[in-house]
Formats: C-alpha cells, sequence, structure tokens
C-alpha cells in the first residue's frame, strides 16, 4: 500500500512543471526558455530592460503602455509597480502557454495589465499558428498607447511583417508617444567584426544574406536571428511615417562599437509628423 503511494506521490511531482523564481512569481522553466535567455540571465535582462526604458523611454504611472513579444512577462512583472491604476499595459505575444500563464498569474492581480494571443504562425515560436502577421490588428484604439516597447522580437521577423506592426504602431501612438525596439542592424564593416569576433554564445555572424539588405544567421531556422541595414531600417520606418528620436545606440552583439549601450542595437522612434524641424 505504501509502495503505491509513494509511487504516486513521486509521479505527481515529477509532472510537476519545473519553474523557476522571480520577483514573487513561479515562473514555467519551459516558457523562460522561450525568451532566449533562461533562468540564469532571466532576472539581470529584466533589470537592464527597466534601466533602459526608464533612460530612454521613461513611463509614467497613468501611461498606456504596449509591448510586443512579451513573453512570459520579463518586463510586465516589473511593471506592475510603476504603472498605476490609471494606467494600462498591454502585452501580445504568439506563445499561448504563455499568454495563458501571464492571464493566470499576473493579470488576476492587476486586472489593468492585459495579455493578448496572437496565434501567427511561426517556426520558432508558434508553428502551428494559423495566421500571418500581416493579418493582425492591434486591439486597441487610434492615438491610445504613450509607449510601444519590443525587446529581440524585429530579431525575429520578416521586413514585411516588421513594416506592418510599425504602421500598427504609428496608428495607436499618441502624438507624444515613444517607441523603443531592438534590432540587428548591420553594414561590411559590422558584419567583418562580427564575423571576426563572433561574441555571442548564439554565434552571430549572419554568413547568409537573403535579400538585399537581409542576412540570417541559420538558413534551417531562418527566423532565429534575422539582422537588416541601416537601409532597410529606414525604409521600414519611413513606410510607416516613424522616425528615429535620437541615433541609433549601438548594441555590444557584434563587438564593433568601442562604446555599446545595450546588447541589441536599439531605436528609439516616434511620429515623423511630429519632429521638430
Ligand atoms: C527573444 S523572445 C523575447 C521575449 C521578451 N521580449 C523578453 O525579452 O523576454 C522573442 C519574442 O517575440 C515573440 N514573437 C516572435 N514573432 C512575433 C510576432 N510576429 N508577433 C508578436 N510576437 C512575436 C516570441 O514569441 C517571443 O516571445
Amino acid at each position: 500500500m505504501m509502495a503505491i503511494k509513494d509511487a504516486a506521490r513521486w509521479l505527481f511531482f515529477r509532472r510537476r512543471e519545473r519553474s523557476t523564481h522571480h520577483s514573487g512569481y513561479d515562473i514555467p522553466t519551459r516558457l523562460m526558455n522561450l525568451t532566449g535567455s533562461g533562468p540564469e540571465t532571466f532576472d539581470a535582462i529584466s533589470d537592464w530592460h527597466m534601466r533602459s526604458l526608464a533612460e530612454h523611454t521613461p513611463i509614467a504611472k497613468d501611461h498606456y503602455v504596449l509591448e510586443m513579444g512579451c513573453g512570459i512577462g520579463r518586463d510586465a512583472i516589473p511593471l506592475t509597480n510603476i504603472i498605476g491604476p490609471n494606467g494600462s499595459y498591454l502585452g501580445i505575444d504568439i506563445v499561448r502557454d504563455s499568454i495563458k500563464w501571464c492571464q493566470q498569474h499576473i493579470s488576476t492581480k492587476h486586472p489593468n495589465f492585459r495579455f493578448v494571443y496572437f496565434d501567427i504562425k511561426d517556426q520558432l515560436h508558434n508553428p502551428a499558428g494559423k495566421r500571418t502577421t500581416t493579418e493582425m490588428t492591434l486591439p486597441t484604439a487610434d492615438g491610445s498607447i504613450d509607449r510601444i516597447f519590443l525587446w529581440s522580437v524585429f530579431t525575429h521577423m520578416a521586413e514585411v511583417d516588421i513594416t506592418h506592426y510599425l504602421r500598427e504602431f504609428a496608428r495607436v501612438l499618441k502624438p507624444t508617444g515613444l517607441i523603443l525596439a531592438t534590432w540587428f542592424i548591420v553594414d561590411q564593416e559590422i558584419l567583418a567584426k562580427a564575423r571576426t569576433v563572433d561574441l555571442t554564445p548564439f554565434h552571430l555572424r549572419f554568413e547568409h544574406q537573403v535579400e538585399q539588405d537581409c542576412y540570417v544567421n541559420d538558413l534551417a531556422k531562418p527566423m532565429g536571428a534575422v539582422a537588416y541595414t541601416k537601409a532597410a531600417v529606414s525604409r521600414m520606418l519611413e513606410a510607416a511615417n516613424l522616425a528615429l528620436s535620437v541615433e541609433v545606440l549601438p548594441g555590444s552583439w557584434s563587438g564593433f562599437y568601442s562604446e555599446p549601450k545595450g546588447a541589441q542595437d536599439t531605436t528609439i522612434l516616434q511620429l515623423r509628423s511630429t519632429i521638430k524641424q
């Protein structure tokens, strides 16, 4: 009898998902790993994101905030200490289980934090997805959002899809709004340096040019890491009527810049119509 009880208990604990503790939440490690960095760096990256947002796109307690590619709440969790009841946060991602977890664990405690699943097909994050990015409309009104940010999302997307999201961002952004988005931005010198130093654990060498202004790191998993030239980034911003608010903040990933400001290259954007001449 005892042996059966023990076996049942062992099975129960074995089936329970492994989780990692972060700021009062037990986050499924499996979903954490889908954000490209596991438990070892989750907290440090979260802290870095918060410092970077505070410096470049400060978030106030009454702001309406949108995060695209929110993953498992790395930024939503600390933002619950910043965004008050008169503000709101909307997180969108294409990993159904991550969105469900965020809804069950974050929205229940903070009802002004909303999470929405986009069922977009993506080889890495949602292979069974049914929609394309260009079919999706952001579930929020025109001119309603103060801050939009995306960490390491455009680095997994095709130009046509990025352009679609940028147009949607321009539609929902308030005239005073700001967008923070990270990229891999390259030219021949940057590529040469990246290929020589090979600094990151992902071996970001971008040896495969798939279009005139686009390079991928691994032809078997093209969306695993995608880099664009400066010309491509300018073209996408222009198509969406967005403009750089400050010069691109260079990343450390390529080893090219002597004073990098983050891991990936970061753009701070605003509506083109609001740029002072
Ligand atoms: C490298 S992870 C980063 C996650 C999160 N930003 C973080 O820093 O923890 C990239 C995220 O982008 C999401 N993603 C990829 N393609 C997307 C798309 N077309 N629309 C929205 N999210 C997307 C993935 O599901 C994944 O959660």
